[in-house]
């Protein structure tokens, strides 16, 4: 490929895929609002890191140009409360990917990868996957071509999802636990960014819709218990009843803490894949076990 645009390339699963599509030899483009939030790419030879708006479409069909393909990674946690979803997911998920698909239509861009999440759905319990339904739907309009990711979870160095758990852990001496029943089926970041450099390469990935699980399913407890052992900080877990989940999310939001009411939503839908371990192109699934030792250490 001659060039990548990366949007989302400044975080998590983006740093990944940076690292993957530099392995390759393959030009790749990151904009970013602040150029410090992307510092780290800046060591990998075939990324440009660029501040820009992609707010602004002009600027979007700007970054399009002359790239063979786009993919989309921005994505948001916190994006208000409202019907059918908040404002700020209404911005970043549903819009952006339209956007996206339009400029690069526009610009005459062939291949065009975005990251949904699995259980997205406009009829789901929260904000945050009604979002991202409407972004995909928006996305396969602008581009029938486009291929779309579902992913469970996501773990692997860098993620805030167990690293979050782990400095919880550190802290302290009882862990009260909302949505300590949700179940997970996590992915590798391995595995997801390899999935996308892969769509990005074979053609009949093309306006294909694949959801990404891992092998193994756990809930929210079982994970949280599991992270303790991991860091020789085994701690009580309080699961904590509806109510008390509900008003915890409610704190955390106030506070603007780790998590909101629409998350604690989002969790009443189990984040599986009905099939099991689900992963395209022959990739060989992680197991978390080995993994996040790596890591939380
Ligand atoms: N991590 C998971 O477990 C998980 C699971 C399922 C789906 N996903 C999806 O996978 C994608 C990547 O997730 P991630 O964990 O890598 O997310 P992340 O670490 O939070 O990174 C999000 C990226 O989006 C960009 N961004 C956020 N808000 C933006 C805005 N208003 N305008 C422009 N850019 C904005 C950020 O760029 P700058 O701040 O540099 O501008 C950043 O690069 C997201 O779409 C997410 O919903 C993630």
């Amino acid at each position: 490929m001659s060039g990548v645009l990366l949007l989302g390339g400044s975080g998590f699963l983006g740093r990944h895929v940076a690292a993957r599509l530099a392995a390759r030899n393959i030009p790749v483009s990151v904009p970013t609002r602040r150029r410090e939030r992307a510092k780290h790419l800046l060591v990998l030879p075939t990324v440009e890191v660029v501040e820009a708006d992609v707010g602004d479409d002009a600027t979007l069909t700007a970054l399009c140009a002359g790239k063979d393909g786009v993919v989309n990674l921005v994505g948001i946690l916190k994006g208000g409360n409202g019907e059918p979803y908040g404002a700020g997911f209404a911005r970043v998920h549903a819009e952006l990917p339209a956007r996206v698909g339009h400029a690069a239509v526009a610009a005459g861009v062939p291949r065009l990868v975005h990251v949904s999440a699995l259980k997205a759905a406009s009829d789901a319990p929260s904000g945050y996957l009604r979002s991202k339904a409407a972004g995909e739907a928006a996305m396969l309009v602008t581009m029938p071509q486009a291929t779309i990711f579902r992913p469970s979870v996501i773990f692997g160095a860098g993620d805030s999802f167990l690293s979050m758990f782990a400095a919880l852990l550190r802290r302290l001496p009882v862990v009260p636990l909302a949505a300590a029943d949700a179940r997970f089926q996590p992915v590798w970041v391995g595995n997801v960014a390899d999935a996308i450099v892969e769509a990005l390469l074979r053609p009949e990935a093309a306006g294909r819709t694949f959801e990404l699980c891992g092998p193994s399913e756990y809930t929210l407890r079982q994970l949280v218990e599991y992270v303790g052992t991991v860091i020789g900080r085994k701690r009580l877990v309080i699961g904590l009843s509806q109510p008390l989940s509900w008003l915890q999310a409610f704190a955390l939001e106030m506070v603007g803490g780790p998590m909101t009411r629409d998350n604690l939503k989002s969790m009443s839908v189990p984040s599986v894949c009905e099939a099991g371990c689900r992963l395209p192109f022959g990739l060989e699934p992680a197991y978390l076990e080995a993994i996040a030792p790596t890591y939380l250490k």
